[in-house]
């Protein structure tokens, strides 16, 4: 396993690699890596001969008065958990390195970037497609792994790389989550003892609404309503937003037909947290 910090030793490997026929298999990730990434790495493996993890926190994707600063970074520990689950090749780049000074490109996408996340974080998916699209350029990949977890961002991606007409293939993962049902995240290690049990409403709100769509509820706003009230027992809990989307536009429905996204971001004191699920 190699540890690269520049785009020149990135294309080096890859153009190297694909002479040799090999398929390359890619996982962006902001990196402090858990079993989530974990999954992404582990399906990227058994679908490519080579595979690829990008480690960059991406200062583009935080707005002004967010985490930027304080996420966390473990490039030691993160290299390891890289090799050991069979990963090739990290991307490790410094900031200058994805943007010099004169940078001023992006990729800008309307409607499904306008709801759910990214009415909080108005510049939050200007950064994550622009750097996707970078890494990918840079990669050249024949398939990118996304998580589940993130379910607007993958369906942005997704929507991008058919919009521009990317040459890959981008696979969707399922959400890994602790024994007691918390989606894991690198952010989950801002918690007190005492958030990390409040954070759980996050999970169970959700559990209460897919039983109530299993039981045959079409109206999405009672779903919405019964999440709504069970997190708003949690002191600790602060909603941002609770919303049943269309799970391809991402525009918010009132009747349950389709493939519906419930999703949902939470603050537990001043970590904000996201979960959601398909039906
Ligand atoms: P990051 O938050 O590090 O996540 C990297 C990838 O891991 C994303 O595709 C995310 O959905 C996936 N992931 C995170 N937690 C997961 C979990 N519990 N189960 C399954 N998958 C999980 O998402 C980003 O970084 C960035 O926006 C990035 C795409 C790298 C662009 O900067």
């Amino acid at each position: 396993m190699k540890l690269v910090k520049t785009i020149v030793e990135v294309r080096e490997q890859v153009k190297q690699w694909k002479k040799e026929g090999f398929t390359i298999g890619f996982v962006p990730t902001m990196g402090y890596l858990h079993e989530g990434h974990g999954s992404l790495i582990k399906k990227a493996r058994e679908n490519n001969d080579k595979v690829v993890v990008s480690i960059f926190v991406n200062p583009m994707q935080f707005g002004p008065s967010e985490d930027l600063e304080s996420y966390p970074r473990d490039i030691e520990k993160d290299s390891k958990y890289v090799e050991e689950l069979g990963g090739h090749l990290i991307f490790n780049p410094e900031p200058e390195e994805m943007y010099d000074d004169g940078f001023c490109s992006y990729v800008d996408m309307s409607v499904l970037t306008e709801e759910l996340c990214g009415l909080s974080r108005p510049t939050h998916f200007r950064g994550v497609c622009t750097v996707v699209n970078k890494l990918f350029n840079i990669v050249q990949p024949n398939n990118a792994y996304f998580g589940e977890k993130d379910a607007q961002q993958l369906a942005i991606i997704k929507r991008m790389v058919k919009d521009l007409n990317m040459d890959l293939q981008i696979v969707g993962c399922p959400i890994v989550r602790e024994e007691d049902g918390l989606a894991k995240s690198s952010r989950n290690t801002y918690l007190s003892e005492e958030e990390r049990k409040a954070a759980l409403v996050l999970s169970k709100s959700l559990k209460i609404g897919k039983e109530l769509l299993e039981s045959g509820c079409k109206d999405a706003g009672k779903v919405r309503d019964a999440i709504v009230e069970y997190i708003e027992k949690e002191p600790l809990a602060r909603i941002d937003y609770v919303k049943v989307v269309n799970a391809l536009t991402m525009q918010q429905v009132q009747d349950i037909k389709g493939e519906v996204l419930v999703a949902m971001a939470v603050y537990i004191g001043n970590t904000r947290l996201i979960d959601n699920f398909m039906y």
